[in-house]
């Protein structure tokens, strides 16, 4: 390919890799060193499809030279301006841009450098929307099992998998679980499956239980996205609007995934016909090329905060130092004219049907025990060997090796490709998935 492989660091050791197992990763480490399309190359120059667009980042495929030359010359032109009491014209631009996909009403964004991050100020959003309006008894948050909302604190309370919250116990009181929708009757299911709208009259238990005037907001994903693709049953999100209209609660999306077009409409939102008041969303506003998140606020939500503040004080007590870089909006930008020009999301909505029904197809491999999938999503469940977990990572070890990137939780495999894939990658992706299944 005349590209001379960068070279690996003689030491592995004094990276701390983030949800990764260490000591094996150094044992045997799995490296990119450059991408392009659809492709990540390691640094031996091996070929490796990317099966889940980076971690459900890179809708647009790799290395896109518009969003490189955008962010090289944002950096020449400026670098860095403080977000607090100066800003520069390509972050309203943005947030304008970002209106655009966003539910009506959603109109106001708050930008964040992650998904954790979104989640969080969401909370605080809640928080001091309801305080605003004389209503801060509302300090409690409900959210699901098997649900993940990033990392930080608040993420974590909100959080439905166990190893993320164990421990980190003490500090996440204030939160209760609705039951997931993953129901055995539901198996294989292709889209959003007929059983368990009812799961949401569990909202309706817990505001009985613990009054719902004291709950602020409830944050769902849409689709569950990293515990394994658990897409709403049909009429779920509905009730859950409803019962949070009924009791003053804000509904609050968690499109970190979801967003941009994964689920085949511009938000998950679009795609399941419910409106949330609050939308988290990252990774694929930049393609992923630079670190940022945002939160779609209604603008109820915005005038409330900011027409109680003082005439000329701060009126919401939260930002980040890196809230809408220039590098990040810069990228964002080409990102929007990425998204128009190319017109991907209607390009995934087009493909979906043809991509869920590729990924069902492997239902006939033994080991398979459930495939579930929405938009440009799925996840095959392999079956357990022994130690919950084990062969879900034993796959996406022998697919690498196969030429073939995804994420795998537990012993659920993520499909989630980037938008821009073509026939050929999909068969490309189904084939090597057989041909690790048949032998694991
Ligand atoms: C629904 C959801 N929320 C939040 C996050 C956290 O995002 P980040 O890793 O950018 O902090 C993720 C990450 O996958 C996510 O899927």
């Amino acid at each position: 390919m005349g590209h001379a492989e960068p070279q690996v660091a003689a030491t592995l050791q004094p990276y701390w890799m983030p949800f990764s197992p260490n000591k094996e990763f150094k044992a045997e480490p799995k490296m990119f060193s450059r991408a392009k399309g659809m492709y990540f190359y390691t640094p031996e120059g091996k070929e490796v499809i990317d099966a889940s667009a980076g971690l459900f980042c890179v809708a647009a495929g790799h290395c896109r030279e518009e969003i490189a030359h955008a962010v090289y010359e944002q950096l020449q032109t400026l670098d860095f301006t403080a977000p607090f009491l100066r800003a520069h014209p390509k972050a309203f631009e943005l947030a304008e841009r970002v209106t655009q996909y966003t539910p009506a009403g959603l109109n106001r964004v708050f930008f964040t450098n992650s998904g954790s991050e979104s989640v969080d100020t969401a909370m605080k959003m809640a928080l001091a929307y309801h305080r605003t309006k004389g209503q801060a008894q509302r300090q409690l948050f409900v959210a699901r099992e098997r649900a993940y909302h990033g990392v930080n604190m608040g993420g974590v309370a909100l959080a439905g998998m166990v190893n993320n919250r164990r421990a980190y116990g003490v500090g996440l009181a204030g939160v209760y679980h609705m039951r997931h929708t993953a129901l055995p009757e539901n198996k294989f299911a292709k889209g959003q499956p007929e059983h368990g709208a009812d799961l949401a009259d569990d909202l309706q238990r817990l505001c009985n239980l613990y009054g719902g005037e004291n709950i602020a907001a409830v944050f769902v994903e849409p689709a569950a996205g990293s515990f394994g693709c658990l897409p709403p049953p049909k009429g779920y999100l509905n009730k859950l609007r409803q019962v949070c209209d009924q009791h003053g609660i804000l509904l609050v999306f968690d499109e970190v995934i979801t967003g941009w077009g994964r689920m085949g409409a511009n938000f998950g939102a679009q795609a399941f016909g419910v409106t949330p008041d609050l939308l988290t969303m990252a990774k694929a506003i930049t393609n992923g090329a630079q670190p940022m998140g945002a939160v779609a606020a209604k603008q109820e939500i915005y005038d409330t905060i900011t027409n109680a503040g003082p005439a000329k004080g701060v009126e919401f007590f939260h930002g980040y130092t890196y809230s809408a870089h220039p590098a990040s909006c810069a990228a964002g930008l080409a990102m929007m004219d990425i998204f128009a020009k190319e017109r991907l999301i209607e390009r995934a909505a087009a493909m979906s049907p043809k991509f869920i029904d590729a990924i069902h197809a492997l239902r006939d491999c033994p080991i398979v025990t459930d495939v579930r999938s929405v938009g440009m999503m799925a996840a095959v469940d392999v079956a357990v060997d022994g130690t919950p977990g084990a062969r879900g990572h034993e796959a996406q070890k022998r697919l690498y090796d196969a030429g073939l990137n995804l994420k795998s939780t537990g012993d659920a495999l993520i499909i989630a490709p980037p938008l821009v894939m073509e026939d050929k990658h999909l068969d490309e992706i189904t084939s090597k998935l057989r041909q690790v299944l048949q032998k694991l």
